[in-house]
C-alpha cells in the first residue's frame, strides 16, 4: 500500500494495511456512501443569533481563565457555518460526497430546551438541508451532539430523568419540521464521551467530577434513546433512526489475566453500555448486581423504556485504549480499571492518539456481531494533522497515509462480514475541537480562522474526492 510508510512507527507492519487489497486495489461494495461529518457547536458560530438560547458549551467556554479550553477559545464564531453554509455545500460537491452528517443545535430550535420553538432556528436547518440536498448528498442528522440547552442543565441536565422526555419532545419538533427533507437520523452522538467527560472527568461541559452522577446520567441517556426513537417513528415509521457510539479497541496492557479481564470490563462499560440497553433492554455486566439499580436510578419498567429497535447504528472509531486492572478502583463500583491513551512508542497523530487500523478492523467485526448485524455507518473517523497552509496549499500527506491504512482495514472488515454501508470522514473542515480549542485540525478542508474563515481543500481532501468518485483506490 504505497504511502502508508509516511505514518512512521510500526505502520509498515499493520496487517490490515497489507492484507485488504485485491490486486493492489482497495475495494468497497457498490453504492457505498462516502461522506464527511461536522457538529453544530464545532462549526456554526452564531452562538446567540436570531433567538438561539445558550447551551452548556456556551457557558463552559465563556467561563475563561480556568484552563479548560486551549487558549480560552470558544465556539462563538467557529467556522461561521451559520452564515457560510453555502460554502460548506460547495465543499460537499467538490469532494464528491454522497452523505453529509451534521447536527442540530437544540437551543437554536428550543432556546430553553422545552416549550417555545424558535422558528428562525428551524429555518436555518431547512436552508442548510436544502443546500446539502442540492449538492447531491444524503443528509444524516444528529439530534444531540453535546450542546444541551443551559436551562435544562440548570435543572440537573442528564442526571434529571425529565431530560429524557425533553429530548423526545425536541426530536418530535425537529422530525415534524424537517422530516420532508431528512430521512436518516442519529439521536445521540457519543453518549459515552459526553457522560464520562462531562460528569466524571470534568473536562467537557458541564464540568462535573463525580462518578456517581455520571452513572445516573448514563441511565437517563439510555432512557432518552428509547423515548426519542419512538417519537421519531411516530412521525414517520420509514425514518431510519439510530445513534452514534464511539468504540475503541481495548488492548490489555500486559498478558496478565487481570489486565485481560480489565479490558473486557472496559469493552462492556465503554463499547456496549449505550447499545445493549437499547437493543436488548439489559445492561452489560459491570456494576455489582445488588447496587446496580440504586447506582443508575433504575426504576421498574425502565428495561422497556430504553428499548428501541434501531434501523442502523453509527460507529465512530479513532484509536485504541491500553487498559490495565486497577485494584484500588476508579470511583465506579466494580469497574476497577484504568487506561492509557497514546503512551509509548506506537505511531501517533498530532493530537497524540495511536494510529490503529488493525483495531478498526477488529472492533468493527466484533461490534457487528454485538449489534445483531444491523446496518452500520462509520459516522466518524479521522486524524488530527496540523499541516499549515502555505501558498494556498496544505500538503498533508500524513492524513492521506492514515486514510489509506484505515480504508484498507475497513474494506477488510466488510469482507469479513461487518455490514458497513457508509464512511464519514471527521471532518469536512477544521473546527472547534472541544477542550483542544482550535489547536487540532481534523479537516479535509483548511479553515483560516485569521482570514474570514476562508476554506481551502487540503491535498487529503483532493485525494478523498477521488476515492469517493472511484469507490476505492
Ligand atoms: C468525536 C466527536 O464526536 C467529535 O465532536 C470530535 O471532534 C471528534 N471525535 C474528534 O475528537
Amino acid at each position: 500500500l504505497a504511502g502508508v510508510g509516511a505514518l512512521g512507527g510500526t505502520a509498515a507492519t499493520w496487517r490490515s494495511a497489507l492484507a485488504a487489497t485485491k490486486a493492489g486495489q482497495v475495494v468497497f461494495p457498490k453504492d457505498f456512501l462516502w461522506g464527511a461529518a461536522t457538529a453544530a457547536y464545532q462549526v456554526e458560530g452564531g452562538w446567540n443569533a436570531d433567538g438561539k438560547g445558550p447551551s452548556i458549551w456556551d457557558t463552559f467556554t465563556h467561563q475563561k481563565g480556568l484552563g479548560r479550553i486551549k487558549n480560552d477559545d470558544t465556539g462563538d464564531v467557529a467556522c461561521d457555518s451559520y452564515h457560510k453554509y453555502k460554502e460548506d455545500a460547495a465543499l460537499i460537491r467538490q469532494l464528491n460526497l454522497k452523505s453529509y452528517r451534521y447536527s442540530i443545535a437544540w437551543s437554536r430550535v428550543q432556546p430553553l430546551g422545552k416549550g417555545a420553538v424558535n422558528q428562525a432556528g428551524l429555518d436555518y436547518y431547512k436552508r442548510l438541508t436544502d443546500a446539502v440536498l442540492e449538492a447531491g448528498a444524503r443528509p444524516l442528522v444528529t439530534l444531540y451532539h453535546w450542546d444541551l440547552p443551559q436551562a435544562l442543565d440548570d435543572e440537573g441536565g442528564w442526571t434529571n430523568r425529565d431530560t429524557s422526555d425533553r429530548l423526545a419532545e425536541y426530536a418530535d419538533i425537529v422530525g415534524r419540521a424537517l422530516g420532508d427533507r431528512i430521512n436518516h437520523w442519529a439521536i445521540l452522538n457519543e453518549p459515552k464521551t459526553f457522560t464520562h467527560l462531562g460528569y466524571w472527568e470534568g473536562i467537557f461541559a458541564p464540568g462535573h467530577k463525580d462518578p456517581l452522577q455520571m452513572l445516573k446520567a448514563t441511565h437517563v441517556v439510555n432512557l432518552s434513546q428509547g423515548k426519542a426513537f419512538r417519537a421519531m417513528k411516530a412521525i414517520n415509521p420509514k425514518f431510519q433512526v439510530g445513534s452514534v457510539c464511539d468504540v475503541a479497541n481495548m488492548v490489555p496492557r500486559t498478558d496478565s489475566e487481570a489486565d485481560k479481564a480489565a479490558a473486557e470490563r472496559y469493552h462492556r462499560f465503554l463499547n456496549l453500555w449505550f447499545l445493549q440497553p437499547v437493543l436488548d433492554g439489559t445492561y452489560p455486566d459491570v456494576l455489582p448486581a445488588d447496587q446496580r439499580d440504586a447506582l443508575l436510578g433504575f426504576q421498574p419498567g425502565d428495561e422497556k423504556v430504553m428499548r428501541a429497535d434501531y434501523d442502523m447504528v453509527g460507529l465512530n472509531y479513532y484509536t485504541r485504549w491500553v487498559v490495565a486492572d486497577k485494584p484500588e478502583g476508579n470511583g465506579v463500583p466494580g469497574l476497577n480499571t484504568s487506561h492509557e491513551w497514546g503512551e509509548g512508542p506506537h505511531a501517533k497523530t498530532d493530537i497524540g492518539w495511536d494510529i490503529d487500523p488493525d483495531g478498526f478492523h477488529d472492533t468493527l467485526v466484533r461490534m457487528a456481531k454485538a449489534i445483531g448485524n444491523r446496518p452500520i455507518e462509520i459516522t466518524e473517523s479521522g486524524a488530527a494533522y496540523n499541516t499549515p497552509l502555505v501558498d494556498g496549499h496544505v500538503k498533508d500527506e500524513k492524513r492521506i497515509a492514515y486514510m489509506k491504512a484505515y480504508f484498507a482495514a475497513l474494506s477488510r472488515a466488510i469482507q469479513d462480514g461487518a455490514p458497513v454501508r457508509a464512511y464519514h470522514a471527521w471532518s469536512l473542515m477544521d473546527n472547534f475541537e472541544w477542550a483542544q480549542g482550535y489547536t487540532q485540525r481534523f479537516g479535509l478542508t483548511y479553515v483560516d480562522y485569521k482570514n474570514d474563515q476562508k476554506r481551502t481543500i487540503k491535498d487529503s481532501g483532493l485525494w478523498y474526492a477521488k476515492v469517493a468518485k472511484n469507490n476505492g483506490f
